[in-house]
């Protein structure tokens, strides 16, 4: 543990960093989780970590006075977090930053999303609240994403003395699209993340596009400073993490699935609709018709994990995933060759195996806020991996010099660059792995913490 910051540090989320799930006993089960954030916050020692119990567990741990030193978990009320986290967040946040409508029947603001707007008000209260409880004098605060764009402007009202960040993890919507929200909603949302003192971003465009919605719809950003941290890829940790005995026995089993002498194209994604998976396999496809020499020569190893099950839109999503493999499969299947090998379990072992073994990775986006796999993959890759690379994900901006860069919507492109990337030289492959490998590491989660309540205090 790295401890710089001496003061007191609080950070505020939807999902935290520890969930609970009761055992048949009814004692609790609690379960860490990872990513950039946890990684992040460890470089700081004295903190509070502010955010919502998701399930029936994290309410029962609630109630019972279980938890974690350094974590506060809200019971917030079942409904009101469902309207605001299913409901606002996740089908209108995310939906306009993603640009994800079908806009001739999408989206409709009616009495019903009023009543949820409520809901995502109410939710944002009760964190702005538990911050303003927790907070030392001029302590930093920093509050994070979609679900929490009110929580700046609330606490700036009940506690002016703190020092304030907010950091967006997704795009920003440009301002065109960002104004399919009620004006007033829009104008809420905008206002809330200027309660800050810093409103942070994953790259410069997001960041421009946030300053755009601001200039064009408020006529500016007030005093609010604006910032970039390009989160990267946790070296260290997936170099070590990678080389463990659970991933060489993936391997091994993949190795098998994907049969002696062939290539493999893989990706690991959330299911999320902005993952453009279903395209993915479209252009995989594609390559399979247009080029017969890669038949029973590649295998596309499609990793697509569980998320947001809760929304009707995400169960259908992730069918059409299966439909689509399942559809290739049996139409160009051979006796020994699965063309795609899809699983839809988690299993973060077997992902660094498969990144360890990747010849291709493809990572296709519709829109993203960084996308950590593109970055992950070249640092931990055993002998080079070429990048097939969605123009609108954030690590774009970083690696987009070294991957083989596709519009995301335009499958044709995407099979033509497949193959691109199957037929690069090996060294050509091993100088562009190395280069993206340290683009992608320069700026590594404790950094990215520290760099930004670096520049809240300073
Ligand atoms: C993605 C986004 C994050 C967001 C998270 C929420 O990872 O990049 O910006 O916070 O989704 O996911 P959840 O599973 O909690 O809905």
């Amino acid at each position: 543990m790295v401890s710089e910051h001496a003061a007191k540090v609080l950070v505020a989320s939807n999902r935290g960093p520890v969930s609970y799930t009761p055992r048949e006993d009814g004692s609790l089960d609690s379960k860490r989780g990872g990513g950039g954030l946890v990684s992040g916050l460890s470089a700081v020692e004295d903190k509070v970590w502010v955010c919502a119990a998701l399930s029936d567990g994290d309410r029962e741990a609630v109630r019972r006075g279980v938890s974690e030193p350094g974590v506060r978990m809200l019971d917030i009320d079942a409904s009101v977090h469902t309207d605001a986290y299913n409901g606002i967040a996740n089908s209108v946040l995310w939906f306009v930053h993603h640009m994800l409508y079908q806009t001739p029947l999408e989206p409709v603001f009616d009495a019903e999303f009023r009543r949820q707007w409520a809901s995502y008000e109410a939710y944002n209260r009760a964190f702005a609240e538990a911050l303003a409880e927790e907070a030392d004098p001029g302590s930093a605060v920093l509050v994070q994403d979609y679900h929490l764009t009110l929580v700046p402007g609330m606490l700036r009202d009940l506690r002016p003395d703190l020092r304030i960040g907010h950091f967006s993890h997704t795009p920003w919507a440009p301002v065109d699209y960002f104004r399919l929200l009620p004006d007033d909603i829009g104008e809420q949302v905008l206002r809330g993340i200027l309660g800050a003192d810093r409103a942070a971003f994953l790259t410069r465009r997001w960041a421009d596009a946030f300053i755009g919605c601001c200039t064009e719809i408020l006529g500016g950003t007030g005093g609010t400073r604006i910032g970039v941290h390009g989160l990267g890829a946790d070296a260290d940790f997936l170099r070590r993490r990678s080389h463990e005995a659970d991933v060489d026995q993936r391997m091994a089993t993949l190795r098998e699935q994907v049969g002696a002498g062939r290539k493999t194209i893989v990706r690991v994604d959330r299911t999320e609709l902005s993952k453009n998976i279903v395209r993915g396999l479209h252009a995989y496809r594609a390559l399979l018709e247009e080029r017969p020499e890669w038949r029973e020569r590649v295998v596309h190893v499609a990793f697509a994990y569980p998320s947001r099950q809760d929304l009707a839109v995400y169960r259908d999503y992730t069918a059409e995933v299966q439909r689509v493999a399942e559809d290739i499969n049996a139409t160009y299947g051979t006796a020994d060759w699965t063309p795609v090998l899809l699983h839809v379990d988690d299993d973060f072992a077997r992902s660094l195996a498969a990144y360890r073994l990747a010849d291709v990775a493809l990572v296709n986006p519709i829109r993203d806020g960084m996308n950590l796999v593109a970055k992950e993959v070249p640092v931990v890759s055993d002998h080079g991996c070429a990048l097939v690379l969605s123009r609108e994900a954030g690590a774009y901006e970083e690696l987009g010099d070294d991957a083989i860069v596709v519009n995301p919507y335009d499958v044709s492109a995407t099979a033509a660059a497949l193959h691109e990337a199957l037929t690069l030289d090996d060294d050509e492959r091993s100088a562009r792995t190395g280069r993206l490998a340290d683009a992608a590491t320069a700026l590594p989660p404790q950094r990215w913490f520290l760099d930004q309540l670096d520049a809240l205090r300073g």
